[in-house]
């Protein structure tokens, strides 16, 4: 596998933070170097305490042709360049080898040495591409890190299956320097399929007020949508992610609208186009209270309030309604409790959308779970996907659509 030709557009004149961690893969780091700088990409190298008894600065300086930043607090390294400036001046943050320890700590967000005060503190993507023994790849604690980093936006290279130095089999070991390379092309996105294009997704649920301190709301968590948004800015999408209240993070590298109501989503949404893709994940509330209460309703003693409702504006079918600021290709989801391809179908129909995603949200904890399991509806057909957890979903979706558009 030739690791820079076919990336040499996406990374040059790029620039990458590269932290090398502790452990026996850190040798692998200096071949990453190479292949990044023979694709035009510059290289500053941050080496942690532990990365210094695997590999010299000396080394990582001579083939990067740049200082290698080791010391918090190194008075000639503040006076070059701040540790803040550090990690700002490059366009992605990449942590190879990444081990346990350090991701334990970027998980617990401490920032005891330069390598994880840049991490606390960058404002750019991090992708990092762990190694480590087997069992500590296994360990639950490790795979909970894992997890709460990726649904925080940092992109993950999966280390390999093999024989490792420790003399176990296993997956574990650092993902080969061609591989970690073509995941930085693909996070760096310049070149992805999706380049040039904007989406817009919508994700989480709306509140519709019906007083100060009531709403009527959903389950709806936002995982999916979210993860949309942040596959398809990986293929290398501007993604604009309206999402109504939730307790997630906005995915890196998306420009997220903040949203509480139907009308503000769809009045978000609208200031957003063009775009060349929609993608409705959102559990937008059918209904909202006709008027919203200036108090809080108080109990007077002769049963509950009536509630007056009124139809919210289908955000979905606006989208998709013909005209100059259509969107080439506009997803919707359905979820449904029963008769899932019919209703799916009658809803793709009746809203005029492309492709319907549709998922089964009765009873088996999709609603708010890590995994999802859905059908996907075109003009040629159903296709039925297999459980997979959302972020899997988000990337078989996400480069769907980028095969819609080749
Ligand atoms: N949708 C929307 N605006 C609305 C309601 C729904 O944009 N006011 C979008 C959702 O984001 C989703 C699709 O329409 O992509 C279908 O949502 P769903 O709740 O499954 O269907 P509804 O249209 O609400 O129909 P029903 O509740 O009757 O199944």
């Amino acid at each position: 596998m030739n690791g820079s030709t076919s990336h040499d557009r996406r990374l040059s004149a790029k620039r990458v933070l590269l932290i090398v961690s502790g452990g026996i893969a850190a040798y692998k780091a200096l071949e990453l170097i190479r292949l990044l700088s023979k694709a035009g990409c510059g290289v500053t190298c941050v080496l942690t305490k532990a990365g210094a008894e695997f590999v010299t600065p000396l080394s990582l300086q001579a083939l990067s042709g740049q200082k290698v930043y080791t010391d918090l607090f190194s008075l000639t390294d503040e006076s070059e360049m701040g540790h803040i400036e550090l990690s700002r001046a490059a366009d992605l943050v990449v942590v190879a080898p990444a081990s346990a320890d350090i991701l334990a700590k970027m998980t617990a967000g401490l920032a005891s040495d330069l390598a994880t005060t840049l991490l606390l503190a960058t404002d750019k993507r991090v992708l990092v591409a762990p190694a480590m023994n087997l069992r500590m790849w296994q360990h639950a604690a490790t795979q909970a890190n894992l997890a709460s980093l990726q649904a925080r936006g940092v992109l993950i290279v999966q280390p390999d299956e093999g024989p490792m130095a420790c003399g176990e089999f296993g997956p574990g070991r650092l993902a080969e320097p061609p591989v970690i390379l073509a995941a930085i092309a693909q996070a760096l996105g310049a070149g992805g399929p999706l380049a040039g294009s904007h989406a817009i997704v919508t994700s989480g649920p709306t509140h519709e007020p019906i007083d100060p301190v009531r709403y009527l709301g959903n389950r709806s968590s936002g995982k999916q949508g979210h993860a949309i948004a942040l596959a398809l800015a990986t293929l290398g999408a501007k993604v604009t992610l309206v999402t109504g209240p939730v307790a997630i993070p906005d995915p890196l590298s998306v420009a997220a609208v903040h949203v509480e109501t139907a009308a503000e989503m769809l009045a978000a949404v609208e200031a957003a186009l063009p775009a060349d893709i929609a993608v409705c994940a959102a559990a937008v509330a059918d209904w909202r209270a006709e008027a919203q209460a200036p108090h809080k309703i108080k109990k007077t003693g002769k049963g509950p309030p009536a509630l007056q409702l009124t139809e919210n504006p289908d955000i979905l079918r606006r989208l998709s309604a013909p005209g100059p600021l259509r969107p080439k290709l506009v997803v919707g989801f359905a979820a449904e409790t029963q008769d899932l391809e019919s209703n799916a179908a009658a809803k793709l129909a009746g809203k005029g959308c492309d492709w319907i995603v549709a998922n089964n949200v009765g009873g088996t904890g999709i609603m708010g779970g890590a995994d999802n399991q859905v059908t996907l509806i075109t003009a040629s057909g159903a296709e039925h996907w297999p459980l997979m957890d959302k972020q899997e979903l988000a990337r078989k979706l996400a480069v769907r659509i980028a095969e819609q558009f080749k």
